[in-house]
């Protein structure tokens, strides 16, 4: 494959197994370029950061039928958000929730601002999270570095220094995979290869999308890459 083609075989590949997810849109929409909310999609990013797809599930559907829109939340009362929240951990996260959730309604109107340094002002929104609201929601060419990004990008070009120094280059080879055309799916897309084939121990390497152009495949040291520096 040529590098330029390595979006778009990722992305047909998401067309047929992207993970369903209440802050997702559905396969029509995706093909009539409809984007999702960005309330949704940031409400789902910060419960996200240290919480598993599963359990975020249930605590995401309470939340936006309780507080449809960033408005709602905005005025909701400090301790009914504390008790929403509660299991989900992490308690400074729903500071900074509301926080956010009243600034964007102060600063913007209630609507979620697209550019990236508009988001990364907002509180407890750092720089994974802007570029993951700027992309999914916005359609914008940000890229989004998570734990899967850098395991998927570790493999495809067989990098082998460690973690955390590893980080810029990964971010760079993440970064000129990034495509124009729909980013957002794109970076939701790495994320399900990550979540769903290039697993961290034993890969499934045999079905994934890139297992032609994977250099870790052909070298047979997928298993065992990303490296980590001991602590
Ligand atoms: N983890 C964090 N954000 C995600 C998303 N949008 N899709 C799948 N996994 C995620």
């Amino acid at each position: 494959a040529f590098p330029g083609d390595l979006p778009r075989i990722l992305l047909d590949w998401y067309d047929i197994h992207a993970r369903e997810m209440p802050w997702r849109t559905g396969p029509a929409d995706r093909e009539a370029g409809v984007l999702p909310d960005p309330y949704r999609v940031w409400l789902s990013e910060i419960m996200l950061q240290q919480t598993t797809v599963v359990t975020v599930r249930d605590y995401f559907a309470r939340f936006v039928a309780r507080w449809p829109t960033v408005a709602d939340l905005a005025a909701a009362e400090d301790a009914e958000v504390m008790g929403e929240w509660a299991g989900l951990g992490y308690y400074a996260r729903a500071r900074n929730l509301l926080k956010c959730a009243r600034a964007v309604v102060e600063r913007h109107g209630g609507n979620f601002p697209a550019d990236h340094d508009s988001l990364l002002a907002l509180p407890g929104i750092g720089p994974y999270t802007a570029a993951a609201v700027s992309s999914i929601a916005f359609d914008l060419q940000r890229t989004v570095l998570d734990g899967n990004v850098e395991r998927v990008m570790a493999r495809l070009h067989d990098i082998h220094t460690p973690l955390p120094a590893a980080k810029p280059e990964l971010m760079a080879r993440a970064k000129e995979l990034t495509p124009a055309h729909r980013p957002g799916d794109y970076a939701q897309a790495v994320m399900d290869l990550g979540a769903t084939i290039c697993t961290p121990r034993s890969p499934a390497c045999g079905i994934c999308p890139w297992r032609d152009p994977c250099a870790a495949r052909a070298e047979g040291t997928a298993p065992l890459l990303p490296k980590k520096t001991p602590k």
